[in-house]
């Protein structure tokens, strides 16, 4: 077994064969990382918070933890023997504060390297602000590292077309010609199985991924065509659409974080198209047809 001797308070620790520690995994693209990771036959341990949950998610032959990013010290326990944390977890407030805690954890445990699933750090959002920060602080912890930025994921019209499920229009604030690349989480999934495979083949990268940018309008075009129904996309003002939100009961500081998004992806800063999914998977970026096809009864009354 090959086996790497991490000095740790003066002790000598046996770190497991390349065991990866991966969080987030019963989120929008954690959940499809399972079987690609069994695929790549990776060591794995999965950090949870409720382990019934997540068994339900991940299936019965899984390693399961319980950790929580808000205690430090579940993260320390969960990191022992560690090789490579992969770090990714839910909008939140707290962001920073929670990854720091797990930054902090896999310097402590000696981990060798850290893969971060960030986003757009270029946006001057508090989100997008976190993960730039944390991922400043993961360079300067000196373990190695990867870092992955998806652009805006084709699960977010969950929620921006939620209305397809009463009626034939869906509504937000963003410009109807402006386009955005939109990602599929089964591409980013796909992408993060392939880089914590191939271990230092990656290190000191950011990968931007996204797949092709189309306007709202050219979404509710292929809403129509999937769906085989009339589907049109309204735009409002964006404090109408704060209304909205409000009273769809979002919290304040979300409809803060994506009013700023909103903006930004005014002046067209989301219609950027990078090759990292083809150039690293050699897939081609799924699209969104393939997305509501995989996801019409989500759209499509009861
Ligand atoms: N949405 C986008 O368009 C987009 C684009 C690019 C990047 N991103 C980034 O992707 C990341 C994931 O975002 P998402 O909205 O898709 O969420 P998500 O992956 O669905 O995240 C939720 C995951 O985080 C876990 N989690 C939350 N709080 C935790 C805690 N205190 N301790 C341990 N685990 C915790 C959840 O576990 P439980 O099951 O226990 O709740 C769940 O597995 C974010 O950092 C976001 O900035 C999002």
């Amino acid at each position: 077994m090959h086996r790497e001797l991490i000095p740790k308070l003066g002790m000598e620790q046996d770190m497991n064969e390349h065991l990866i520690a991966i969080t987030g995994a019963t989120g929008v693209t954690g959940q499809h990382l399972t079987t690609r990771l069994k695929a790549h036959s990776l060591k794995t341990r999965y950090l949870v918070r409720d382990a019934e949950r997540a068994r339900g998610i991940l299936g019965e032959n899984v390693d399961l933890v319980t950790a929580d990013l808000d205690d430090r010290i579940s993260l320390d326990r969960a990191l022992e023997g560690v090789h490579t944390l992969y770090l990714n977890s839910g909008h939140s407030p707290v962001l920073e504060e929670q990854q720091t805690n797990a930054i902090e954890a896999a310097v402590n445990a000696g981990c060798a390297r850290i893969v971060k699933l960030s986003g757009n750090i270029d946006s001057p959002a508090p989100i997008p602000e976190a993960h730039k920060a944390l991922e400043q602080k993961i360079v300067n912890c000196g373990t190695r590292y990867t870092f992955l930025r998806p652009n805006f994921y084709m699960t977010n019209l969950l929620y921006v077309a939620a209305g397809l499920k009463e009626g034939d229009r869906f509504t937000s604030a963003i410009p109807r010609d402006v386009t955005i690349s939109m990602t599929d989480p089964r591409d980013v999934a796909d992408l993060t199985a392939t880089i914590l495979a191939e271990d230092d083949k990656h290190d000191g990268q950011g990968y931007y991924q996204t797949g092709a940018a189309l306007s709202l309008d050219q979404a509710a075009e292929t809403f129509s065509k999937v769906l085989n129904r009339d589907i049109r996309y309204d735009t409002v003002d964006v404090d109408i659409w704060e209304d909205m939100v409000t009273k769809r009961g979002l919290p304040s500081w979300l409809i803060e974080h994506q009013v700023k998004m909103i903006g930004f992806a005014a002046n067209g800063a989301y219609s950027y198209v990078t090759n990292a999914t083809q150039d690293i998977t050699g897939n081609t970026p799924r699209t969104l047809e393939t997305f509501i096809t995989d996801h019409a009864a989500t759209f499509t009354p009861a």
